[in-house]
Formats: C-alpha cells, structure tokens, sequence
C-alpha cells in the first residue's frame, strides 16, 4: 500500500501492486538461497518491507529443521533466541517446547495475543527444494514454520514501534497443533491469555491462491473426534461360515449402515462427516477372524449436533450387531472443538487486511472440515482464525495440507506478517504523533 500504517509514524510498509491478487498470481519468483543459521541483524526500525527476505530464511531454516508435536525443542529454542535479539520483549517458556513473548508498551490500553502453531508431521518429505527436511520422516507439511517465521517478523516490526503503541501485543508460538490433545489447551491452562482482551491466529492455506486473504465470521473450521470399534464375533474356518459369527460381513454392513447417520438421521443445513478410514480384522484367506478394529472420524459444527451424534452411531452399530449376533465395543475421544470466529475480530482483520494489502485481496474464506486448536483460545477470550492463500498453480504449488510434496508461495508470508502487524496496531491504537 502506499500509505503508511495508520499514522504512526512507520516507514511506509509496501508499494501496493495494482492489482494484489494478479500480482500473486504473476508467478514471481522467489529464487532457493542456502540456508544457513539465519541472519539475525535486523535494522534498527524493520518493516514488513525490509523483513521480508528475512522471514523466508527463518521459514527455510525451521522447514529444515522440523520436530514432531511436544518435542519442538529446537524449534522453540530458534524462537526464543531470535525473540531474545529484539529489544525488550518479555520471554518465558509456559511448557517445555512453547515460547511467550510480551511486548509490554507501559502505557494503558488492550491486550492483542497472536498465535502461531510450530510443529511438524510423521511424513518423508518428497520435495526437492534446497532446504527440504533434514530430519528423516518429519517435515512441516502443514506450513507451521511459515506460521512461526510470519509470527517472528511482526514481533520484529511491532517490537520496533513501541514507543508509538499502547497496551500489549502478546507473541504466542504454540506447540503440538498436530496432535490430541493439543498445545493450545495447555496454553490457556498455563495462563497466556490471563488479561488478553482477543486473540487472532492465521493458517497459510493451499485451497486459497497467493494474494487472496481469507476471513470469515462464524463456523470455519469443524469438531473433530475419533471413533474407534470394535466388532466382536466368533471366528471359524471361512469354509462354515453357519458355524461361526463373521465379523468381517457384519463390519461390512456397519460401515455401510453408518453412511445413514449423516445422511438420513442429521439435519441437511448441519454440516457433518463420519468416515472410516481404517478397517483392520482377518489373517488369511481361509479363516473368519473373531474380530475386527475400525477407525475414523466425526466431523461436525453444531455443539449440540456433536453431543448427540455419538448416540446415534451407537444406535446403528449396536441395532447390526445385535441383528447378526455380533458384540461390540466403542469409543470415541473428544478432539478440537469447532473453530467459531467473533464477529468484532473478524471485522478488525478485514480492516487489517484492507489496510496492510488492500480490498482486492479481502475474500470471504469457505469453511472446511479440518480442525484446529485455535478452538481452543476463542473458548476462553474473543478471537478468529484467518487463511493466508499459499497456492501457486504456475510454480505447481498446489499439494494439499500433510503431503508429502506441500509448499507454500513464500510470497504469502509478507501477507500474513503484514495483516498481523495492521491488526495489533488497529486494536491497540497507535500513539499518534
Ligand atoms: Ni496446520
């Protein structure tokens, strides 16, 4: 943009393109560089601009460096030690593998805190860039280390900007996004939105192109919980098939009949998903197997809709089995709740958006059934959750979330660094001068 951030006296942040979103998806290129241990030298008063570059090689350094969920060790100790450059930020470690960072500016006002998740996945990474992973069968194939680096930038620039703001912005790099039961409700346990008035968080996001920032009031991301039976019978030889209880045909027919739960028993204008992803049961061609193990997932919005969907999968497993003389056993564990954004920090990162890009990169983001932790702080203080676009059809970036080939458009980090920047400075009120 070419005006400057509110009128607070930064340097101006970036010369507006005409079009933001055509010039995402212009295709410039962000050359490989090696990566080494990431230059720490900032100037004196960085801005978006100036960070740019450096927010891509801490990027790359983290993308080479990926821990799995509560073992982010190296990952949080990076944080922390380029946290600890930047002048007169209060750092703490809430758990082992999680970093707080406070920018207090002494004066009276509201408390920002602005979340990035930093952990990475079991997957072998099959790209070929230069700073692929270097940790076998792990890799940040969610975009995580863009989160954190995106994260580390605006803690540069808002660091930088003290003496002009008022109130708080509160840095939180979370751990363990990926894994049950999660970071962030360690997190609030822990105390670190104790005073915060609302709290943002950003995903980069494969489904949106680069120059499109997605943002969204209400449902965005799903509940999520894990089922898990068990169909239980009396195994025998395949051949006397009346001697036995065949678990495998009564598997069968239970996955068939949970197909019904969404379809026929919840309310069309009620988003829900109930998927087997795993069947496990048999050992070779000749025998019924006296059990067999299902696994999958149930997705859904409505608080009350997941409450009760859970009694109507049981009625349907427990209504087969008892039809065909089977047993069974069943459990479901309580995942994420759904992320649900709150109108007032919706609206404020519209504004930052429109403010730090410009309106023509403002979408309105599709809700989707993944889940997120972020869930997790807006049960406990006002907050949404945003989508960074990241895709690149041109450049072939367009693998989706936990692939083994997933990239971002690196362009897009400036665009989250930025809208976070525009909405600490819009919530807190710049000091004008
Ligand atoms: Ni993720």
């Amino acid at each position: 943009m070419t005006r400057l951030i509110h009128g607070c006296g930064a340097a101006p942040v970036h010369d507006r393109a005409p079009n933001a979103l055509s010039r995402g998806l212009s295709g410039e290129h962000i050359p490989d560089r090696p990566v080494t241990e990431p230059m720490t030298a900032l100037e004196p008063r960085p801005t978006a601009e100036s960070i740019r570059e450096q927010v891509i090689d801490w990027r790359r350094y983290l993308h080479q460096h990926p821990e799995l969920s509560f073992h982010e060790e190296r990952t949080s100790r990076f944080i922390a030690d380029r946290l600890a450059e930047l002048d007169g930020l209060e750092i703490t470690r809430p758990t082992p593998t999680s970093v707080l960072a406070r920018l207090v500016t002494g004066r009276p006002g509201r408390v920002l805190a602005i979340r990035a998740d930093i952990d990475a996945l079991p997957i072998a990474e099959k790209n070929t860039h230069d700073f692929i992973s270097t940790s076998p069968g792990v890799m940040h194939a969610c975009g995580h280390d863009g989160h954190a680096a995106m994260l580390l930038g605006a803690a540069a620039i808002l660091t930088s900007m003290r003496d002009e703001l008022t109130g708080e912005v509160r840095f939180i790099f979370q751990h363990a996004e990926e894994l049950l039961p999660g970071g962030a409700q360690e997190l609030v346990k822990a105390g670190v939105l104790d005073g915060v008035d609302a709290v943002i968080g950003a995903h980069l996001w494969l489904d949106l192109p680069f120059g499109a920032v997605g943002v969204k009031t209400g449902e965005l991301m799903a509940a999520a919980d894990t089922l898990r039976i068990t169909i239980l019978g009396s195994g025998g030889h395949a051949a006397t098939p009346h001697q036995t209880v065949d678990t495998i045909a009564v598997a069968a027919q239970v996955i068939t009949n949970l197909q019904h739960v969404v379809a026929r028993n919840v309310d069309p204008l009620a988003p829900a998903v109930v998927t087997i992803a795993r069947i496990a049961g048999g050992t070779t061609h000749n025998v019924i197997p006296g059990s067999v193990e299902l696994e999958g997932t149930i997705r859904t919005f409505n608080p009350r809709l997941r409450d009760s969907i859970g009694g109507i999968i049981e009625r349907v497993i427990a209504g087969v089995t008892q039809a065909h003389g089977a047993r069974y056993t069943l459990e479901i564990e309580r995942g994420y709740a759904a992320v649900n954004n709150e109108e007032a920090t919706c609206d404020l990162l519209r504004r930052a958006v429109t403010t730090a890009l410009g309106p023509d990169v403002l979408v309105d983001a599709t809700p989707f059934m993944g889940a997120e932790d972020f869930s997790a702080y807006q049960k406990a203080k006002p907050g949404s959750f945003f989508f960074v676009g990241a895709r690149n059809e041109e450049r072939g970036i367009v693998h989706p979330h936990h692939h083994e080939r997933f990239d971002i458009d690196e362009r897009a980090l400036d665009y989250g660094t930025r809208t976070f920047v525009a909405a600490a400075i819009d919530f807190l009120g710049a000091k004008h001068q």
